[in-house]
C-alpha cells in the first residue's frame, strides 16, 4: 500500500519524507489556504520533497478552464497529479489531461457510481472521502469495498486513493480491503507506529540489557 501525506505543510513533509515511508502528497485548496503560501510555490516545493505524485487541485468549475489550469499546474513538475472534482466537467477535464499524459486525481468521490465514471475517464487516482461519509453517519469503508469490487470486476487500473482518513483504524481497514493508496495527515502516520506494548516491551528489554553491562559497539 502506498502512503501519501495529506498536507501542504512543507516542514512536515520534509520531516516525514526522511523516514522513507512517504510515497506522495495530496493537497487541496483548504490545505493550501491553511499553509498561507502562494499555491504554485508550495506545490513546486513539495515536488522537490518527494518523487511520488503530488496532487494539486484546480479551482475552475467548467471543463475548459479546468483543462487550462491543469495544464498550467502540470508544468510545475513531472510528478504533479492534477486534481479535479468529481463533476461532469471534471470528468471531461480528466480525459483531456490524461490524453496529454498528465496524472489526474479525481476527488470528492462519495459514491461507487462516481468512481466508475472516474475509471471510465481514465483517472490515475480516485479519491473516496471516507471520513466525511463517516462524519454524516454513512459507512465510508463500504464505499472503498464497493469500488475495489467494481474496479476488479472490469480490470480498471485507476488507483483507489482512500482519502479523508481520520485515524489509524481507517488505514488498517482500507488496507484490508485493498485500497492502493491511503492519504493521511502526518499525525495519523505517526500514530500508526505507536503501541503501548511496544513502549513497555522496549523499556523492559533496555532495563535487562543494562544489567548485562554490555554494549554492542
Ligand atoms: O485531501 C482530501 C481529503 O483527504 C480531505 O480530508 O479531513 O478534509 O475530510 P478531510
Amino acid at each position: 500500500m502506498k502512503f501519501f501525506l495529506d498536507t501542504a505543510d512543507t516542514s512536515e513533509i520534509r520531516e516525514l519524507a526522511a523516514t522513507g515511508l512517504v510515497d506522495g502528497v495530496t493537497t487541496n485548496p483548504s490545505l493550501v489556504a491553511k499553509s498561507g503560501r502562494k499555491f504554485t510555490d508550495v506545490i513546486a516545493e513539495i515536488c522537490t520533497l518527494t518523487d511520488g505524485p503530488v496532487s494539486a487541485e484546480v479551482t475552475a468549475t467548467d471543463a475548459k478552464a479546468m483543462i487550462a489550469e491543469g495544464r498550467h499546474l502540470a508544468k510545475i513538475a513531472p510528478n504533479v497529479a492534477v486534481k479535479v472534482p468529481l463533476t461532469m466537467d471534471g470528468l471531461i477535464a480528466c480525459r483531456t489531461l490524461r490524453e496529454d499524459g498528465t496524472m489526474v486525481n479525481v476527488t470528492l468521490c462519495f459514491s461507487a457510481n462516481q468512481a466508475l465514471l472516474a475509471a471510465k475517464a481514465d483517472a490515475s487516482f480516485i479519491s473516496p472521502f471516507i471520513g466525511r461519509l463517516d462524519d454524516q453517519g454513512d459507512d465510508g469503508m463500504q464505499l472503498i469495498r464497493d469500488i475495489r469490487t467494481i474496479y476488479d470486476n472490469y480490470g480498471y487500473e485507476t488507483e483507489i486513493l482512500a482519502a479523508s482518513i481520520r485515524h489509524p483504524a481507517h488505514v488498517r481497514a482500507a488496507a484490508l480491503i485493498g485500497a492502493d493508496v491511503a492519504t493521511m495527515p502526518g499525525s495519523v502516520l505517526r500514530q500508526m507506529a505507536r503501541h503501548a506494548l511496544t513502549d513497555r516491551g522496549l523499556e523492559a528489554f533496555l532495563a535487562d540489557w543494562k544489567k548485562t553491562g554490555q554494549s554492542i559497539l
